[in-house]
Formats: C-alpha cells, sequence, structure tokens
C-alpha cells in the first residue's frame, strides 16, 4: 500500500498520475449496501484499495446516560483502523488521529440526519478501515450516510465525500496513498447534493486562493459522481429487499421518498 520509497514524480511528464489517472479521475469506486446480517444498516466501499466497513445500530437506548440530549438522537460515529490495515502494524488502542477523524465524520453526517425525530435516543454509526490507501475520512462518510439510509434513517440525502489535493503543482481528485503523503496538500470534503451544503472542509498543505476555489470546485463535481454510484448502490439493495417490484420508476419514486428528497428543488445539473 504505503510506497516505502517516494515516487521519482506524482504527476508523468504526460500529465498522468502515479497510478495512471488524469488530474480529475476518480479510483474505481465499488459500494455495497446491507452487507451484515447483524446491524441495522451497513455498508462497504473499496475506493482504490481503501476498503472500508460501515455499520449502523439503533436508534436505541443510549448509555451512558449523561450524554442524552433531550431534543434529538446522539450521532455516535467510531472510525477505527484495523492493526493490519496499514504497512506498520497500527496499534490497537484508538488514536488522537481517529478520534478526531471520528468528530469530522459525525460533523459532516449529523446535517444530513433528522436525528430531532428520535430524542433521547442514540445512532451508533461503526466504521472499520480494513485497508487504508488514502482517503478513508471521505470514503468511510461514503460508506457510513448509505449505512444509516439502509438502516432506515430519516435523511435529507446522501454524504458523497472526496478529497482533492495538489501534486507536482497540479490540482488532483480522489488522492491514493502516495499523493497523500507526498503530495503538497489535501482538501477533504463532503457535500449534501440536495441543498449544495458543504459539511465537511479540511485543508492541509497550502493553496493559493484561486486553487482553493478551484479544488471545492472539482470535489463537488467528483461528489455529484460519487452520489449516483450511491443511490444506485441503495436502489440495488432495495431491489434484493423487495424483488417483487418490478418498476424501476417505482423505485426511484420510494427511493426519493425515504430520502426525503421529493419535496426539495431539482438538483442542479454541474
Ligand atoms: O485517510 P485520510 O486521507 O482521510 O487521512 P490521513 O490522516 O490524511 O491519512 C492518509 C493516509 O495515511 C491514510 O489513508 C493511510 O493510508 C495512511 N496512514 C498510515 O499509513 N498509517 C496510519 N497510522 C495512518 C494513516
Amino acid at each position: 500500500m504505503s510506497p516505502e520509497i517516494k515516487p521519482d514524480f506524482l504527476i508523468s511528464p504526460e500529465g498522468l498520475r502515479v497510478d495512471g489517472r488524469r488530474p480529475d479521475e476518480l479510483r474505481p469506486i465499488e459500494l455495497e449496501v446491507g452487507v451484515l446480517k447483524t446491524a441495522d444498516g451497513s455498508a462497504m466501499i473499496k475506493q482504490g484499495k481503501t476498503h472500508i466497513i460501515a455499520a449502523v445500530y439503533g436508534p436505541r437506548e443510549l448509555h451512558p446516560r449523561h450524554l442524552t440530549l433531550n431534543d434529538k438522537a446522539y450521532l455516535r460515529c467510531v472510525y477505527r483502523m484495523a492493526t493490519f490495515s496499514v504497512p506498520d502494524r497500527k496499534r490497537p488502542a484508538p488514536s488522537r488521529r481517529e478520534r478526531e477523524i471520528s468528530m469530522v465524520i459525525t460533523n459532516a453526517l449529523e446535517p444530513a440526519l433528522f436525528l430531532e425525530e428520535f430524542p433521547r435516543t442514540v445512532v451508533d454509526v461503526f466504521i472499520q478501515v480494513i485497508q487504508a490507501d488514502g482517503g478513508t475520512r471521505c470514503a468511510a462518510i461514503n460508506a457510513a450516510s448509505l449505512a444509516l439510509a439502509d438502516a432506515g434513517i430519516p435523511m435529507r440525502s446522501l454524504v458523497p465525500a472526496v478529497a482533492v489535493g495538489k501534486a507536482d503543482g497540479v490540482l488532483i481528485v480522489d488522492l491514493g496513498d502516495a499523493e497523500d503523503k507526498y503530495g503538497e496538500g489535501d482538501v477533504p470534503m463532503a457535500v449534501l447534493p440536495s441543498t449544495g451544503e458543504i459539511t465537511l472542509l479540511q485543508q492541509d498543505g497550502s493553496f493559493t486562493k484561486e486553487e482553493l476555489l478551484e479544488a471545492i470546485q472539482m470535489g463537488l463535481n467528483a461528489c455529484t459522481y460519487i452520489h449516483e454510484l450511491q443511490k444506485d448502490a441503495l436502489k440495488r439493495a432495495y431491489l434484493r429487499k423487495t424483488p417483487e417490484k418490478e418498476d424501476e420508476d417505482e423505485y426511484e419514486d420510494d427511493l426519493e421518498t425515504d430520502l426525503g428528497e421529493s419535496e426539495l428543488p431539482e438538483e442542479a445539473d454541474e
């Protein structure tokens, strides 16, 4: 996964990246909903070599009780990396980095959820990184929002996320591990497609104002694409659960209602 040796260049003379992608090209993304029998909702993502599983339990009784919120459900996201997910064995104890990523994932997902419908409960989101090859916080958001939808938590919309970065002075979308480690910076972001609200925006490294604005636009375009993949994955899972429904339009209508999108304005075309 993690290259031991720094690549000679991150952008080739032909303008391609270390894995042959164009600057605006995403890694191959595989999404699968309903992958765990024991969870109320679950999803798996493979984004390049990054591999993550998300499991949702709840709304359910919250322990410890002193965390209870009287006006809404408590959203508790826990991001963890398996010890074997990175080349150097990851110590099993939760790291500061894992706690920080758990917090930003919570903040990225919460605006999508109607948590006020379940006061005094908890919605638990467990995110397990099986294999890390860059962009795990964004891939985790992609999978976790699908797992929340699979659990039937009322949502404004799914939450697609992607990191945009800079390598050899070129803006690139969906960083792999080498680009993350040896590039000049990255901007992980997440968006609510139904409103355009950006719910995660971090920055590592330095960008000019123009670069940052262009990076955000590239990220939004990528999120529009990821959102389509998320909806497809949800439709496939829905189809498996209700095979008697054969009309595609019926799925579309039900899906929109489930996601609370039916009364929202049409998404703007990019
Ligand atoms: O994964 P993401 O880009 O959201 O987070 P990061 O903190 O910027 O980490 C970048 C990458 O470094 C991860 O995706 C892993 O591939 C790698 N990493 C690692 O090799 N060992 C760790 N203990 C933590 C991260």
